[in-house]
């Protein structure tokens, strides 16, 4: 049986919304989704106010998403000026530097709304306009939230690049999507250690165009080289710009940012996100999922570089005129207090983070925690992979006090928002569920051969969605055949999700993980198939099979079959330097965790590698390998049990 744990009176009573309301709303979001939106929509300030609501169409061979479609607005005005007569002076982002010697900042309204007007004439004066892309490769610091709302504010289109990826999957994502321009910082500190950010994007702008321009913003003023002409000084520029810059306006299905992702096959994929589809659905959920009201202290500790950032730091808290929380450090930096002490520091009321956090800092021990005071806690949040029942069990009670709802939020960096989730006032939890869809989201279960729909409960199968929802990505940059493909090929007028779940005899969701091959180490998503490519383009390398595999703290690892070219030897050198390869080919964020040798890999007779049996053995589940007779050669299979690493 599990544990439910309903929400307190006083919680039922304050939040924005109770169960009835919950029902009612997802009733009528799903039967008259044309009203229930347009009402929705008027929580954003349009400049021309949307008579089309939902024009979409999961149709085989037209996949077509379009909202609010003849409106338009902007998103940096939405997200500044129009708080500005009633809470200019009130802060918008409190920021939290790495090291905390250093002195918190808290921007204002209008601050911010100077800032981002005077970052928006400098990507001006670079040449930047509307429709534009700039990539945005920047640390934890209030400038990236500038540089984001600077390009809304002109109409260009922003992509981020996690500060932690290396010069090579920089370099593909400013060639990916033809930039102009790219905004980095000098260094990048981070649990007390430097990232070269500057010296990264020198060496990824060799293999650029020539005329992509570098803004580059000031953090600790450690030395960076200059190349005059290409390199443009930030602080110096943004000091002579002007204050003022009118917001462009913006039809609401103008592309506001696209954000580089993993799948399955191939390189990253640009997903695309729109302005006024995306705006409407990120601000309804951060206030409805975190019940965010005015003047709560709201901390997302999310990276800007991860879609979480995007719409749950930046996005979703500033249009609805929030206090948001943006931290540079990372949890056990100095020590595995400093979560806690930050919510301490700044009296934080909602706290969203992940899983792979919450069991790191679990295995430190509980006085990390309880020496803070966590009074103003009402709130937590999690997000980016399944959460086991130990680790919310302790958050619920170590950090929570058994006081504060969780909120397991499940989406994707294509859904734009929370597409499952209970609500704090609405729903009772249950540790490790996502519970319930939001409203307009239609979840289906699918049978994953079939592809059929099973109504019946409970269940277990693939995680589909039935129709749009306006924050929903509305192609892959430059590709939109690959869009469909990915998300609608195999599953007929449903959106793939790609997750399985399970649906328990409640009605409850479960998400159980993923059933591609994408895996999810410490809530990053990354492509098996790119750790592959990156391990057969070194030299000694001839072939390469990667897959996930449990672990403690990760959530999963990552484990390398690899197969050497004729003549190399196999050594624990070699090991150090494949993952050292790796990690420059895309960033520390892929380092493999366990390499095996593997002589020869299991493939059927038409060549295919069996991955499940992969998977199986990296798993340590070798006794379930299941039928291994339609191998080429089954004898290979022997030496990888013999050999595995996870034991
Ligand atoms: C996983 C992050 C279980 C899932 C917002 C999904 C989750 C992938 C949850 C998307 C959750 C995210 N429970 N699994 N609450 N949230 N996931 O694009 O496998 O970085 O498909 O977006 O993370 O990762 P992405």
């Amino acid at each position: 049986m599990t544990t439910t744990y309903p929400p307190s009176d006083e919680l039922k009573s304050k939040a924005h919304v109770d169960a009835a309301k919950y029902d009612e709303m997802y009733a009528r979001s799903i039967s008259d989704p044309e009203g229930f939106w347009g009402d929705v929509a008027e929580r954003i300030d349009w400049i021309k106010k949307p008579t089309k609501i939902k024009n979409t169409s999961f149709a085989p061979g037209n996949i077509s998403i379009k909202w609010f479609e003849d409106g338009s607005l902007n998103v940096a005005a939405n997200c500044i000026d129009r708080h500005l007569a009633t809470r200019g002076d009130q802060t918008a982002i409190i920021w939290e530097p790495d090291d905390p010697e250093e002195a918190a900042q808290y921007i204002t309204y209008k601050e911010l709304h100077g800032s981002v007007s005077r970052m928006a004439n400098v990507l001006k004066s670079l040449g930047v306009e509307r429709g534009d892309r700039v990539i945005i490769y920047l640390p934890m610091i209030p400038e990236a939230a500038y540089a984001m709302l600077a390009c809304a504010r002109i109409g260009a289109i922003h992509s981020i690049v996690f500060a932690g990826f290396s010069p090579d999957a920089l370099a593909a994502r400013v060639q990916g999507c033809d930039a102009k321009v790219v905004i980095t910082a000098d260094e990048a500190p981070r649990g007390g250690r430097k990232t070269p950010l500057k010296t990264n994007a020198d060496k990824a702008l060799l293999h650029c165009d020539e005329d992509v321009k570098c803004l580059v913003v000031k953090r600790t003023g450690g030395q960076t080289t200059w190349v005059d002409g290409r390199d443009f000084d930030y602080n110096a520029m943004a000091a002579e710009a002007s204050a003022d810059c009118p917001p462009a306006e913006m039809n609401a299905e103008d592309p506001l940012f696209i954000l580089y992702t993993s799948g399955s096959t191939g390189q990253p994929k640009g997903v695309v996100h729109s302005t006024g589809g995306y705006l409407t659905y990120a601000a309804l959920t951060h206030e409805v999922t975190f019940d965010y009201h005015d003047g709560d202290v709201y901390w997302c500790t999310a990276d800007v570089g991860w879609v979480t950032g995007h719409s749950y730091i930046v996005y979703g808290p500033l249009a609805n005129g929030g206090i948001t929380l943006m931290f540079e450090g990372v949890p056990t930096y100095p020590d595995a207090s400093r979560f806690w002490q930050v919510c301490e520091k700044h009296k934080v009321n909602q706290f969203y983070t992940a899983p792979t956090a919450i069991r790191a800092l679990m295995g430190q021990g509980e006085e990390f925690v309880t020496k803070c005071d966590l009074s103003d806690l009402r709130i937590l949040g999690t997000v980016g992979e399944p959460i086991n029942p130990e680790a919310w069990n302790w958050y619920n009670t170590v950090v929570g006090k058994g006081k504060c709802p969780i909120v397991d939020t499940w989406w994707q960096t294509e859904t734009g928002g929370h597409l499952m989730t209970p609500l704090p006032g609405a729903h009772a939890t249950k540790p490790g569920a996502a519970m319930k869809p939001f409203f307009g989201v239609q979840p289906v279960v699918l049978e994953p051969t079939t592809g059929e729909e099973i109504h019946e409960f409970p269940t277990e199968g693939v995680l589909a969605i039935k129709d749009s929802w306006p924050g929903q990505m509305r192609t892959v940059w430059g590709d939109h055949e690959r869009f469909e493909k990915t998300y609608f090929a195999d599953y007929k007028n449903y959106y793939f999700s790609g997750d399985g779940c399970r649906r328990d005899a409640d009605g409850d969701y479960w998400i159980t993980g993923r059933v591609d091959d994408v895996i999810n180490v410490s809530g990053h998503r990354m492509g098996t198939a790119e750790v592959e490519s990156a391990l057969v383009a070194h030299e000694k390398v001839a072939e390469a099979a990667v897959v996930g595999y449990p672990h403690d703290i990760k959530g999963q690892g990552i484990y390398c079959y690899v197969t050497l070219m004729n003549g190399e030897e196999p050594s624990d050198d070699l090991r150090k330097e494949l993952r050292t390869w790796v990690r420059t080919e895309i960033g520390p964020i892929a380092s493999p965790d366990l390499i095996q040798w593997a002589p020869g890999l299991p493939k059927t007779r038409s060549g295919k590698i069996m991955r499940r049996i992969l998977r199986k053995i990296a798993e340590n589940d070798y006794g379930a390998l299941g039928d291994t007779s339609t191998l080429a050669d089954p004898s290979v299979v022997d030496d990888l049990i013999e050999n595995r690493m996870n034991r």
